[in-house]
């Protein structure tokens, strides 16, 4: 797994003291009022983890996914699926989590529909930002790192369902992505 990483862009410790940073915005936002991280299933799972246990205030947790469909390394179409009920969301301040924010299609589809089903105020939270891909304008309100125009894995982050557990955000080798088998309709499971 390691062999296919080209280069290390933040290791361990650099992750954590980003995280550190963005958990003391946070917690100055939120303080003395009820809020709701929700972590955008799959590939925010281990920095929602790292960014909660960070955050000494009240919260609560609460779990969407958003997969993306698309070919190799490149977005499609987006399915979201909410378990938060209603209950859950209205009238609510929700967190929204995610691991990257890309073309910006997933956290502005995400945010809209939190707003639709009647949440009070919806914030958004990134750990990577790459803002040279922007598709749709959008801007997240916290981030911890921004990163160049690099396909990127680990911490949380895949290629075709994998590198998710690696403890380091790397850049893939660009032969592992541009391998025939990885081509075709392969999920990249956001
Ligand atoms: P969007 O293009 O901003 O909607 O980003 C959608 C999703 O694409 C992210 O949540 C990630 O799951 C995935 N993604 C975008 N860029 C990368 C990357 O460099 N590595 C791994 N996943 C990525
Ligand atoms: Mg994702």
């Amino acid at each position: 797994m390691n062999d296919d990483i080209e280069r290390i862009l933040f290791n361990e410790e650099q992750i954590l003291d980003g995280i550190d940073r963005v958990a003391r915005e946070v917690t100055a936002h939120y303080r003395g009022s009820k809020f709701t991280v929700v972590s955008v299933l799959k590939g925010s799972c281990v920095f929602a983890s790292d960014l909660i246990r960070r955050i000494p205030i009240p919260l609560e947790l609460a779990f969407v996914s958003a997969s993306s469909y698309g070919d190799g390394t490149e977005s499609g179409r987006l399915e979201l699926n909410f378990f938060p009920t209603d209950h859950e969301i209205r009238g609510r301040r929700l967190l929204l989590v995610d691991d990257i924010l890309d073309t910006g299609k997933t956290m502005a589809s995400l945010a809209e529909a939190f707003r639709a089903r009647g949440a009070e105020e919806v914030r958004t939270c990134v750990f990577l930002d790459k803002p040279g891909r922007r598709a749709v304008a959008f801007d997240a309100d916290y981030r911890v790192f921004q990163v160049e125009n690099l396909f990127v894995v680990g911490y949380g982050l895949d290629y075709a369902g994998e590198y998710r557990n690696l403890p380091f955000v790397g850049a893939l080798r660009p032969e592992v992505y541009s391998r025939p088998a990885a081509a075709s309709g392969e999920t990249l499971g956001a």
